[in-house]
């Protein structure tokens, strides 16, 4: 981290911030012409970016300071990442400070994809077009986000996770390795909808998905509720309570309604 010339949000080219001494960019990198470069957040705090060997930076791709690509990384057309967060959240006023932000060897950065500083995101990972990554989010190894989703604050996603398109996950939900959401799920973290109502700050409660619990489309899965090991969670369920690991629960409200072993056999 330095104090430099630059201004908070200005804009430089891959040469400018390569004489700045804040680029370190690795053999066979390329950044196309049209990418731009964001060293410094809101609080005039200028952090260095690194592109590791064999990274591809797509165009119109901006990328701020405290990004740190590994090796054969890929940030495909317009994606924005390292982005500082600005404003309120609950019981939270983010400044707009920068952070590592860090995305590992052969992932990808779909185009669209908008990723917030302090995120990791794990190796040969893939996020899908359009996909937003808040503010401190970590995903894991091997996993696959799809395209036209919403992953809050401090959320961590586990390795070897396949997420289908169009869901919203809500801040600081865990998703364990191995776990499946089909597309279009729905995860709350307030039972009380406060917001700004009252001096009160809501209690925030997100939902726990644990190893290989699966998730059909269209759910919606309440604040508080885990979703056992390798439990099943129907299409269009809406889940008030825990789901017991192995269980297959569907419904509005979902019930449970069969018992599985590990591999999958129905009891
Ligand atoms: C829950 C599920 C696993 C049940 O499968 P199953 O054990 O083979 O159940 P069956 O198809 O034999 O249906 C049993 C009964 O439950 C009902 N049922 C099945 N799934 C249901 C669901 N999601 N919600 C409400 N009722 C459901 C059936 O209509 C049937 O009712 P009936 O006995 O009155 O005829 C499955 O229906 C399901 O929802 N899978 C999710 C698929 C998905 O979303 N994939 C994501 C891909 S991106």
């Amino acid at each position: 981290m330095s104090e430099t010339a630059f201004a908070p949000g200005e804009t430089v080219t891959a040469a400018e911030l390569a004489r700045a001494g804040l680029l370190l960019l690795g053999v066979g990198a390329s950044v196309d012409a049209t990418a731009v470069f964001v060293p410094a957040d809101e609080q005039g705090m200028a952090r260095p970016i690194q592109i590791a060997a064999g990274c591809r930076i797509g165009a119109h791709a901006v990328i701020y300071g405290g990004v740190r690509l590994g090796e054969g990384a890929r940030v495909e057309e317009g994606v924005i990442v390292g982005k500082p967060e600005t404003g309120y959240a609950v019981g939270h006023i983010y400044p707009g400070a920068g952070a590592d932000t860090v995305i590992e060897p052969q992932a990808t950065l779909r185009s669209g994809a908008i990723v917030y500083a302090g995120v990791q995101v794990g190796a040969a990972t893939l996020v899908g077009h359009q996909t937003l990554l808040r503010s401190f989010v970590t995903v894991g190894a091997d996993t696959q986000l799809g395209h036209n989703l919403t992953v809050e604050r401090a959320t961590r996603i586990g390795d070897g996770v396949r997420c289908s398109p169009g869901s919203h996950l809500t801040s600081s939900c865990v998703l364990a390795d191995r776990v499946f959401l089909g597309a279009g799920v729905r995860t709350i973290n307030d039972r009380e909808l406060i917001w700004r109502e009252t001096d009160r700050q809501p209690e925030l409660e997100p939902p726990r998905f644990e190893y290989g619990a699966k998730v059909g489309s269209g759910s919606t899965i309440l604040a508080g509720v885990v979703i056992g090991e390798h439990a099943l969670v129907g299409a269009g369920a809406v889940v008030t309570s825990d789901v017991p690991a192995g269980a297959t629960a569907y419904g509005v409200p979902a019930r449970v309604h069969a018992r599985r072993d590990n591999a999958g056999a129905a009891s």
